[in-house]
Formats: C-alpha cells, sequence, structure tokens
C-alpha cells in the first residue's frame, strides 16, 4: 500500500556514532523474531551491539566512540 502523506512517514535519523532515531510508535522485530513495541514519541536503536537493553539503546556506544 503506498504511503499517502508525509504525515504517515516515518523519520529515521542516523547519528553519526550512536543509535538510530526513529520517531514512534514502532514495532521493531528482532532478528531471533521478538515483535516489540514502543508507544514513544521517539526510540533510539541500537546499531554498535553493546546495549544491555538491545535492540534499543542504552547509550553503552559512548564509552567506546573514536577519537576525533
Ligand atoms: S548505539 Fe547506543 S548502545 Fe549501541
Amino acid at each position: 500500500m503506498p504511503i499517502e502523506s508525509d504525515h504517515e512517514r516515518r523519520r529515521v535519523t542516523l547519528t553519526a556514532d550512536g543509535p538510530a532515531l526513529i520517531e514512534g510508535p514502532v514495532e521493531v522485530v528482532t532478528a531471533d523474531g521478538r515483535t516489540i513495541r514502543s508507544d514513544r514519541f521517539a526510540v533510539a536503536l541500537c546499531l554498535c551491539r553493546r546495549s544491555k537493553n538491545y535492540p534499543f539503546c542504552d547509550t553503552s556506544h559512548r564509552k567506546h566512540c573514536r577519537p576525533s
């Protein structure tokens, strides 16, 4: 089904060294088939896989920042 308007379009923002920020509500399906729902205004999905709350970011990526 085509997306009718920008209102229905979800925005995903990739950060430089951290999570992907996704406007909620969302339904996340994990690699092992679990479905996790969140009604939050925005969620941060972990891309570094260091989060103890994976698939959500718990800011663990900050401990491993690349030097600039
Ligand atoms: S991106 Fe933040 S803990 Fe992985």
